[in-house]
């Protein structure tokens, strides 16, 4: 098997790709049987498209369709998620299959106000051109459900209580309203902005459910989702190698690279944040920090640039920068100009590619001067092939 971003050929049972970190396909997703999983089902339906279809001519009526169905797909895609069938007007899909993600509740709210965001911007060109808007509901649960992803389809047929739940919610929201499950709520950690609407008793369960109306989706950093003011323990050898490390390229020995590896919860993001707090006196160093993302609109070197931009803002960055005269003060200006046109401006990589390379070893290394530099990025088994390639340089 190879990998689905870099094409590195894969070990048996890996997890994530040992040359890029791309999660692999799990071999258990892939088997053409039936399972049991945790996902998160959506539905999306337009509300009053009766009184739409008396406006519209049919053919009319029917490119509309298709460009709401297409707006919403890419909503669902871009999150990760699976359209996974068109029913009348409605669009379902689920995240969680053919691949798991921890964070798929989060993702499948993140799509659902996104779908929001988009219909916005049709409405905006229905309106000017056919003089109509349209209106949508959704649902969205998470739970267990049994899912048949035979490959061969392309298609992950899931089917069960999860799913019909999600489409009762649907039905039971307003037009604009976001109506989610419980086990949505909880999974999607605390920072999920909701209000409550009462048990509602869905059609064709005999219990009540209690649902929510989604208004926002707070901020996704690792302090906030996870606990970290529990009091930390141990891991004093770890933060010794780091300090080690740190010493080490200070004294002169050149840029180094670091690697904190283990299992997802095992506490490196902890680590890392508790030894920068730790780091102080007068040679401390310039920090910047960054994050990859598992999903989301951003630059392919979003991560790096944060970093970078994160040091270069710092008092002692613009005192050695500025402080650059004669030749070696045009050169900072221009990378720096370079930069900023590219990578410092929207985390895309500036073409050609070297350049931006030797314009960063040029602001960095003149930064490094005054006091050591370090880049700290989190999550980088999301890392983009491109980040690196140009972190490994
Ligand atoms: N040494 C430690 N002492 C106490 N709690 C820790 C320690 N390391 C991690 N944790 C806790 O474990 C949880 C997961 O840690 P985190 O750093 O987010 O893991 P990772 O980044 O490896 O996925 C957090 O709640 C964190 O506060
Ligand atoms: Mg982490």
């Amino acid at each position: 098997m190879n990998c689905t971003s870099c094409r590195h050929e894969l070990p048996a049972a890996a997890r994530f790709c040992p040359s890029c970190g791309t999660p692999c396909p799990s071999p258990v997703a892939a088997a053409p049987e039936d399972e049991r999983k945790l996902v998160t089902a959506v539905f999306c339906d337009l509300v009053g498209s009766t009184a739409l279809s008396g406006l519209l001519d049919p053919e009319t009526l029917r490119t509309v369709t298709l460009r709401y169905f297409a707006v919403m797909s890419e909503q669902i895609e871009a999150h990760g998620g699976t359209p996974e069938k068109f029913i009348g007007d409605a669009v379902m899909a689920v995240f969680g299959v053919p691949v798991m993600r921890e964070d798929d509740a989060r993702r499948a709210l993140a799509a659902a106000l996104g779908m929001r965001e988009a219909l916005a911007v049709l409405n905006t060109e229905l309106e000017a051109t056919l003089g109509i808007r349209l209106d949508i509901r959704i649902g969205v649960n998470t739970g267990q459900v049994v899912a048949s992803s035979d490959a061969s389809t392309r298609q992950a047929l899931i089917s069960g209580e999860t799913v019909n739940v999600a489409a009762r919610l649907e039905q039971n929201a307003a037009a604009g309203e976001i109506l989610i499950g419980p086990q949505t709520l909880e999974a999607a950690g605390p920072t999920v902005v909701v209000r409550e609407t009462g048990p509602l008793r869905l059609k064709g369960k005999t219990d009540s459910v209690h649902a929510y109306r989604l208004i926002a989706l707070g901020a996704d950093d690792p302090e906030l989702l996870r606990r970290f003011d529990v009091p930390f323990i141990g891991r004093a050898a770890e933060r010794a190698a780091l300090d080690e490390a740190l010493e080490h390229t200070a004294r002169g020995a050149g840029p180094g690279l670091v690697r904190l590896v283990g299992d997802a919860g095992i506490g490196k993001t902890r680590l890392a944040r508790e030894w920068l707090t730790g780091l102080d006196g007068p040679g401390r160093p310039v920090v910047g920090t960054g994050r990859c993302r598992s999903y989301g609109d951003h630059g392919t070197l979003a991560p790096l640039a944060d970093a970078v931009r994160e040091v270069l803002g710092s008092p002692v960055a613009r005192e050695a920068l500025d402080g650059a005269s004669g030749r070696s003060g045009a050169a900072v200006a221009d990378a720096w100009a370079l930069l900023r046109g590219g990578l410092l401006h929207d985390g895309t990589p500036n073409a050609p590619f070297e350049d931006m390379c030797a314009a960063l070893v040029t602001v960095l290394s003149r930064t490094a001067g005054r006091r050591p530099v370090l880049l700290v990025i989190d999550d980088w088994h999301w890392a983009e092939p491109l980040l690196v390639r140009t972190v490994n340089r």
